[in-house]
């Protein structure tokens, strides 16, 4: 599954540019090839080691730029290390709205050398959008991230 994207994504990762421009492109890649990624945004660890800023993202605003761990999803993947999928957001206590539309989400942690360093996070309009040959993909792909960070 999405084999080309995925090279395509290493040409993104192995050509020149700054770290910030290469996520950008990738969430672009990711959100004009997949169907159902209506937000695709990294959120990268700050200084502290116990907050998550907002990265690059294509997709509306969102009014969560700073997020401690713990918060949300997005706070409860890097604290935890885990990737979680959420098939229907409306259940979460835990959850930080974005947009209305938003019905299902995955965010998925970024390692380097073990440490937690950033997140991959990607909302859709559909209810249970992402299944696990997307956990899968977007693992693999967040695992090629790390080396650009
Ligand atoms: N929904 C996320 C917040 C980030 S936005 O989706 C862009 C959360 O609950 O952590």
């Amino acid at each position: 599954m999405n084999d080309n994207l995925f090279i395509e994504i290493v040409g993104v990762i192995e050509n020149g540019g700054e770290k910030r421009e290469k996520l950008q492109a990738i969430c672009k890649l990711l959100k004009g090839n997949l169907k159902n990624y209506d937000w695709v945004g990294f959120y990268l660890v700050d200084e502290s080691g116990k907050n998550l800023n907002l990265g690059p993202f294509v997709g509306a605003p969102t009014e969560h730029v700073k997020i401690a761990f713990g918060q949300g999803i997005c706070g409860q993947a890097a604290e935890t290390k885990k990737t979680f999928v959420v098939d229907d957001v409306s259940k979460e206590s835990n959850y930080l709205s974005c947009s209305i539309n938003v019905r299902s989400e995955i965010v998925i942690p970024i390692f380097k050398e073990a440490k937690i360093v950033g997140e991959l996070d990607i909302d859709s309009h559909v209810q249970s959008a992402f299944k696990k040959e997307d956990k899968d993909f977007l693992e693999k792909v967040c695992s090629l991230i790390s080396k650009i960070f």
